[in-house]
């Protein structure tokens, strides 16, 4: 049994946000009350028990208590490339990043695309015991972009959504195919917009920075082309469309309206795309080199009225962790990912939220209730009853992003040696601590 006291509870759904307490029991939130300080006599009449040696009590002055994170977007590498990531590494590192479920995408090698691979990354989730793993299958067989996986059957494995993700689905066809068949399922199907011949051999955004550094440009249209020819298959086949990483101004407006014309899409941003800029790229700095690429400054300000006026729903990370021998490569033929779960929250806090650009409460939305909404996973709240998946968050807490201190096999991130402020120092996964004062717990 637990009590955490004196922490500022943040939930949007539920409307609560203020000091106060939060009670757990048998794994589940048992009762929250603010505004009002619990006796211990009252704490051991709401959770039944008679003895107070039996609870473990929290003072969370001066932290946030909200709901843990729900990443949609992470890449664990198992089975395949176990050498830059594990499901056990990548469920430690979510946990220690505030995140207590996170999507496994199927881009490993084998690709996710039989039951047998669903149900293996779901038990090796469930065996590390950190945050909660959540297999999404292949749309489509090796990602060959060619034929269907069996969704019903990867469904019934334990897959919560279909991507190939990693590779854009080049043939609008097979597109419309899966949205139809996906929605005997009800999983989404998430999308990663990139038209290949429009992406050529680039590997940063098409502009100013591209040709200063002489480096291939992707052009923002292969995202946005993509992102228009999906909108318009989810709304003939009435399917279920996610698309992930959003990186562009023209994709943002095609959302809006596909929204405002009624169908079923939602979209992620992830974190480096709304706090670097091509022009921050350096030349060797491979660590910046992600797909889609980092934006212009303006369709950075666009992705951030997106996160603010409910055109974008989520938050992700788009964790792809890759090894420094790759890295090390020159930035034309290193491969593209950033390294994010254990710095994204970090990141949006010290650049977003303390800056005043986003809401504590809007973060809790994007990153944790509309993420469970649209999944359909437990979690994301604090109602009483549900899982006691928990993140205990220090505003205050500075640390400086080293190899030594993170769980995660692969530290290609562009935060490496630089000081963030705001973390998570506890963190619950149904009622049981897995990080204390940072650390993650064996
Ligand atoms: C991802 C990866 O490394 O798997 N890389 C990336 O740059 N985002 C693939 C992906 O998310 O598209
Ligand atoms: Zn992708």
């Amino acid at each position: 049994m637990l009590w955490i006291k004196n922490a500022h509870l943040l939930d949007p759904v539920n409307r609560i946000s203020g000091r106060g307490s939060l009670l757990v029991r048998g794994g589940r939130i048992v009762k929250v009350v603010v505004g009002e300080e619990l006796t211990a006599a009252a704490v051991l009449a709401l959770l039944g028990c008679s003895d107070l040696a039996e609870v473990s009590v929290v003072d969370g002055a001066g932290k946030y208590l909200f709901p843990g994170l729900i990443d949609a977007h992470v890449h664990l590498r198992e089975p395949g490339q176990e050498e830059k990531e594990e499901i056990k590494s990548g469920a430690r590192a979510a946990a220690r990043g505030g995140f207590t479920s996170i999507l496994a995408m199927a881009n490993t090698r084998p690709v996710i695309d039989t039951r047998a691979l669903v149900e293996y990354v779901r038990l090796q989730g469930e065996r590390a015991g950190k945050a909660r793993v959540y297999p999404v299958a292949a749309v489509t067989k090796g990602l060959a972009g060619q034929e269907l996986t069996e969704m019903v059957d990867l469904k019934a494995g334990g897959a919560v959504a279909f991507s190939d993700d990693g590779k854009g689905i080049q043939s609008a066809e097979v597109m419309r195919l899966a949205l139809e068949y996906a929605k005997l399922t009800g999983c989404p199907v998430i999308s990663h917009c990139e038209d290949e011949n429009l992406a050529g051999a680039g590997v940063i955004r098409k502009g100013e920075t591209s040709a200063r550094l002489g480096l291939r440009g992707i052009p923002a249209s292969a995202e946005s082309v993509m992102v228009a020819r999906d909108a318009l298959l989810a709304k003939e086949t009435g399917g279920r469309l996610h698309l992930a990483h959003i990186s562009t101004k023209e994709s943002v407006r095609v959302i809006r309206a596909a929204k405002e014309a009624g169908i079923d899409l939602t979209a992620e941003v992830n974190p480096h795309h709304l706090i670097f800029a091509d022009e921050d790229v350096p030349l060797t700095g491979t660590s910046y080199k992600v797909n889609p690429p980092l934006p212009s400054r303006e369709d950075q300000a666009a992705l951030l009225e997106g996160l603010l006026d409910g055109t974008i729903d989520l938050l992700a990370t788009d964790h792809a962790p890759h090894t420094w021998e790759e890295k090390a490569k020159p930035f034309a033929e290193a491969p593209f990912g950033i390294n994010g779960l254990e710095t994204a929250l970090a990141a949006v806090w010290q650049e977003l939220v303390a800056k005043g650009k986003l809401k504590p409460e809007r973060l809790i939305e994007l990153w944790a209730v509309n993420p469970a909404r649209r999944f359909g996973l437990p979690g994301g709240t604090l109602a009483e009853g549900a899982l006691a998946d928990l993140v205990l968050f220090d505003p205050e807490w500075r640390e400086v992003v080293t190899a030594e201190t993170r769980e995660s096999k692969s530290h290609n991130t562009p935060f490496l040696g630089k000081e963030l402020q705001g973390f998570p120092v506890m963190v619950w996964v149904g009622g049981k601590l897995v990080v204390k004062d940072r650390k993650v717990l064996p």
